[in-house]
């Protein structure tokens, strides 16, 4: 199964992409995810996409793009995969047609994730994440079971730089600038499907499910 997750920043692509990843054993790939742990490791990449991550920019496409090539590249995705957080504008959805293209692949499913920017502005204030395995957590509606430590690894829980008001603003209008239209994109090659990220997490991967037919 090869899924695209859209949606706005904290609409909740990462915690659906993390169950459906163990849910169709297929790899998630986020480019936030990619790009976070450039930084944390001091890379070139990461010292060139710091700042404007930081600022709630977007990073170049044909940086992005070539780092979703190699990425698909590799064996574990031959069976499929789950991006979450890319594409990002139309020149990348078009780079990911002609990567799939070469591969011989076509994707399945788009999933739109759709939440009001208000509840995306309450919503990211109370994330916290893992900076060694990344798993995520919401402080009201996801709290990991001991306060501030990771379940999964024992880890101290940070929260993300760019979960601060003023980048949170800045990176909901680069969404709708750059990233909304990708909606009319896939709905024309119709690939597209709504699901609602407003409610309970638990609502949306059952909305999910339904609209791929998988059995909970
Ligand atoms: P990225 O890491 O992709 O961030 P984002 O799109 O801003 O999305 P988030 O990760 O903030 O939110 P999410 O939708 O994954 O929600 P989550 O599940 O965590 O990108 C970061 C930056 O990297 C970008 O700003 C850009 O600069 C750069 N970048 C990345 N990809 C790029 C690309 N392709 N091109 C160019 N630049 C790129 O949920 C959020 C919180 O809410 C969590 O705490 C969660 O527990 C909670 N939650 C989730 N669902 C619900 C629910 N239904 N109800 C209540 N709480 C919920
Ligand atoms: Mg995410």
């Amino acid at each position: 199964m090869k899924i695209v997750i859209l949606g706005a920043p904290g609409a909740g692509k990462g915690t659906q992409a993390a169950n459906l990843s163990v849910k169709l054993k297929i790899p998630h790939i986020s480019t936030g995810d990619i790009f976070r742990s450039n930084i944390k490791a001091g890379t070139p990449l990461g010292k060139t996409v710091k700042q404007i991550i930081d600022n709630g920019g977007l990073v170049p496409d044909e940086i992005t793009i070539e780092i979703v090539k190699g990425r698909l590249s590799q064996e574990d995705c031959r069976d499929g995969f789950i991006l979450d957080g890319f594409p990002r504008t139309i020149p990348q959805a078009e780079g990911l047609e002609l990567i799939l293209d070469q591969m011989g692949a076509k994707l399945d499913y788009v999933l739109n994730i759709v939440v009001t920017d208000a509840a995306i502005i309450r919503r990211l204030s109370g994330r916290r994440i893992c900076p060694d395995c990344n798993t995520g957590y919401h402080i009201d509606h996801d709290p990991p079971m001991e306060e501030g430590i990771c379940d999964n690894c024992g880890a101290r829980l940070i929260q993300r730089e760019d979960d601060s008001e003023d980048t949170i603003i800045s990176r909901l209008n680069t969404y709708h600038d750059q990233t909304e239209p990708l909606i009319g994109f896939y709905e024309e090659r119709g690939l597209l499907a709504n699901v609602t990220g407003q409610y309970r997490i638990e609502d949306t991967t059952n909305e999910v499910y339904k609209v791929m037919g998988i059995k909970e």
